[in-house]
C-alpha cells in the first residue's frame, strides 16, 4: 500500500470577518436615545448616521464641490503615498472608520507597489462597509488578506487582530474631530495601544479656516448634508420603532468659533411629542428646539500635537495641501 502523504496545509482565507456589534449594536443606541434625548440640551451621537442610507449620503457629500475634505486628503496621499511606503515598511494597514476604503486604495497601491503588504483590517461599525470592501479588496490585490472588525471604535479596539509585522493605523476622513475634546483623547490613547514601537498612526484632520468656506461645505444647496442629518430620525424610526417626521426639521450648520468645531443640529418646525415606542419614551421638542447631531472639529498643528501628546503619541510628519485646508499627519507611540 502506498504510505499516506500529509495534506497540504489549508491556505489561509483570503477574507475573515469578525462582528462584534450582535445584540450590543441596539443596546447602544437605545442607550444613546434614552440618555441623549432626556437631556436638557438633546443630543445624539454621529455613529448612528451610517446605515446603508447613510453611507450612500455620506458618499455623495464627498463628491459635492462645497466637501472640500475628501478631495483636499486624498490629494496630499497622492502626492506622499510612496514616501509613506518607503517610511513606513508597513505589512498591515489597519483602517478606522474604513467606509468604502476609496481613498485607501491610494496607499494600498503604494504598500503593494513596494511589496510589503500583507494585511488590510478595515474596522467600522458598518457591517455591509466591510464586507463589501473586503470582497472587492481581496479582488484588487491578488495575495491580500482582510480581516474585517465590525465594531464601535470606542469600545472594540481591543478586538483588532495581534499586528502582522509592521502596521499602519490609518485613521483617515477628519472623523477623530466628530469626537469631543475629552473623548478624542480617549480614543487616541486607545489607538496608540494598537501601536507597537515600530508602528505609526496616520491621521487625516480637517483645518482651522475661513467661517464661510466651513459652513459651505456642512449646508450645501443640493440639500445632500440636510438629508444625510436627517437620516439619523430614519434609523430611530427603523431601529426603535420610534415616529418621527423627518420633515418637521430643519438641517442646522454653524461654526462656533470658540471651539473652533461644526455642529450640525436638527431644529424643530413645530412644537410636538414623538414616541419612540421600543423605550416607551415620548420626546417632546418645543418650536424651534435644536437637537446636536454631530461636531466636527477643526485642527490646527498645535491642537492636534498636545492632543497626540496626552495621548502618548509624538508627532512625527505633518502633510497639508497647498492650500492649507486639511492635514495628514504621521505619529509614534512615545517610548514608556
Ligand atoms: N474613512 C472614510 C469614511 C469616513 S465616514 C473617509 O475618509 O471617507 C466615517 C466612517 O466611520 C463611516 O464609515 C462610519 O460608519 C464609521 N464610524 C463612525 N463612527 C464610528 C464608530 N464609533 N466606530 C466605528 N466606525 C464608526
Ligand atoms: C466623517 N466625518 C469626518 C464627516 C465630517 O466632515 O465631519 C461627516 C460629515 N458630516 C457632514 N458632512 C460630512
Amino acid at each position: 500500500m502506498e504510505p499516506l502523504t500529509p495534506p497540504p496545509p489549508l491556505a489561509e482565507p483570503a477574507v475573515r470577518i469578525d462582528s462584534h456589534l450582535e445584540g450590543a449594536d441596539e443596546r447602544s443606541l437605545a442607550d444613546d436615545v434614552l440618555d441623549g434625548l432626556t437631556r436638557p440640551f438633546k443630543e445624539l451621537p454621529p455613529k448612528h448616521f451610517y446605515d446603508e442610507r447613510g453611507a450612500e449620503l455620506f458618499d455623495r457629500i464627498c463628491e459635492l464641490p462645497e466637501y472640500y475634505p475628501t478631495r483636499a486628503e486624498r490629494s496630499i496621499l497622492q502626492e506622499q503615498a510612496e514616501e509613506l511606503a518607503r517610511l513606513t515598511g508597513a505589512s498591515e494597514l489597519v483602517e478606522l472608520g474604513s467606509g468604502t476604503a476609496a481613498k485607501t486604495r491610494v496607499l494600498l497601491d503604494a504598500l503593494h507597489e513596494a511589496g510589503t503588504l500583507v494585511r488590510y483590517v478595515p474596522v467600522d461599525v458598518t457591517e455591509q462597509m466591510v464586507r463589501a470592501c473586503a470582497e472587492e479588496l481581496t479582488e484588487e490585490y491578488p495575495g491580500l488578506q482582510v480581516h474585517g472588525v465590525i465594531g464601535d471604535f470606542e469600545r472594540h479596539l481591543d478586538r483588532v487582530p495581534p499586528a502582522v509585522g509592521r502596521r499602519v493605523v490609518a485613521f483617515l476622513g477628519g472623523t477623530i474631530g466628530n469626537f469631543p475634546p475629552g473623548s478624542r483623547r480617549r480614543v487616541l490613547r486607545q489607538i496608540r495601544r494598537l501601536l507597537g514601537p515600530s508602528d505609526y498612526l496616520l491621521m487625516g484632520t480637517d483645518l482651522v479656516k475661513d467661517p464661510e468656506v466651513l459652513e459651505a461645505a456642512y449646508d450645501d444647496p443640493q440639500g445632500v448634508t440636510a438629508e444625510f442629518n436627517r437620516n439619523v430620525l430614519r434609523v430611530l424610526n427603523r431601529e426603535l420603532d420610534a415616529g418621527f417626521d423627518p420633515q418637521d426639521f430643519d438641517h442646522v450648520a454653524l461654526f462656533d468659533r470658540q471651539h473652533e468645531w461644526i455642529e450640525m443640529r436638527l431644529r424643530a418646525r413645530r412644537a410636538h411629542t414623538t414616541l419612540v415606542r421600543a423605550l416607551d419614551l415620548p420626546v417632546r421638542f418645543e418650536a424651534g428646539e435644536e437637537m446636536r447631531t454631530e461636531i466636527s472639529a477643526k485642527f490646527t498643528h498645535q491642537r492636534l500635537a498636545g492632543d497626540l501628546s496626552a495621548a502618548g503619541l509624538q508627532l512625527v510628519r505633518w502633510l497639508t495641501d497647498p492650500e492649507q485646508l486639511f492635514a495628514l499627519s504621521l505619529s509614534r507611540r512615545v517610548a514608556s
